[in-house]
């Protein structure tokens, strides 16, 4: 039995179970969302790209001005040992750096010392495989947009979920799950913790700007790039998602996640496309390469 089940955090330098684990109040990453974070996903007792993950973490602070206290050998042992002690064979594996909790009457972000935080929980879906396997009702957000890339960098990966989840409620009120946000400007960008593909003539295309470099998105054009599948990274105009036969959604999350209606429409001939559930099987087995996961020592 592991010492933590439902979750193991490290905090402070210390392990706790996850309904213990507890971030000071004044810290700038909850009073100001001053952070950035990443999300590594556990899956057969194996991190899946976890050194990239972690540079994607390392080159968010650069862009933000965060110091991680934590070398990369001590993170790596901090998330290795966080699921161990759970004790999860699939689990949501979160770092976050904050700028940290200030000297009393401190302003000057340059003066804080930055804290990490870090913990598993039992892997999350935003899509369940049984979902997945008839493709998820989807809007096109028309009363919100994604926030300006000027304004927010949406490459550094951020809990400033305003529009998102703004985004959410009018999909569910349009009886949808999840909401896809433009960038006002006509193009398509990402939705609620996940980013976006579309297939036209048997090619996959997927926004490059305004939107988080996904690790999913990633092992999408890495996974077309091995079986043959043209794919463009570039500007995605809306119009595209009217004209397309497939739309699938990725993230670390629920993996690759088709799409079967758009706007109360069926996306092409309808279900889940070919294409797609030809990248989600491989998505899948790749959690099994060595090429891209890291065993985690459990101790047993
Ligand atoms: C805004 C946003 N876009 C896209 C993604 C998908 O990224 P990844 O595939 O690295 O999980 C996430 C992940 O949480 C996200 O928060």
């Amino acid at each position: 039995m592991s010492e933590a089940p439902q979750g193991c955090a490290w905090i402070e330098g210390s392990y706790l179970p996850i309904a213990e684990a507890r971030i000071p109040i004044l810290d700038t990453g909850f009073v100001r969302s001053d952070l950035t974070y990443d999300v590594v996903a556990v899956w057969g007792g194996k991190f899946f790209r976890l050194d990239d993950h972690l540079d994607r973490l390392e080159r968010g602070c650069e862009r933000v001005r965060l110091r991680s206290p934590m070398s990369r050998a001590e993170t790596e042992e901090i998330l290795e040992q966080v699921v161990a002690r759970s004790g999860l064979r699939e689990a949501y594996v979160e770092t976050v750096i904050t700028r940290g909790v200030p000297t009393p009457g401190e302003r000057d972000p340059r003066r804080f010392e930055n804290r990490l935080y870090a913990y598993a929980i039992p892997y999350v879906w935003i899509q369940r495989p049984e979902q997945q396997e008839v493709g998820s009702k989807v809007v096109v957000a028309r009363d919100t947009v994604r926030v300006s890339p000027g304004a927010i960098d949406p490459t550094v990966k951020n809990f400033m979920w305003g529009d998102f989840v703004r985004g959410l409620f009018e999909a569910y009120d349009r009886g949808a799950v999840l909401p896809i946000l433009t960038d006002g400007d006509g193009n398509v960008t990402e939705g609620p913790g996940v980013n976006v593909f579309v297939v036209r003539d048997g090619a996959l295309a997927t926004p490059a700007r305004g939107v988080l470099e996904g690790i999913t998105r990633q092992t999408v054009l890495d996974i077309a790039t091995e079986l043959g599948i043209p794919a463009r990274v570039g500007e995605v105009p809306v119009s595209a998602l009217y004209e397309t036969e497939e739309i699938f959604l990725t993230s670390t999350a629920g993996g690759v996640m088709p799409v079967a209606e758009l706007d109360g429409r069926p996306v092409g001939a309808g279900g889940v496309g070919s294409l797609s559930a030809r990248i989600r099987a491989t998505y899948w087995d790749w959690h099994d390469d060595p090429r891209f996961t890291r065993s985690v020592d459990y101790g047993d």
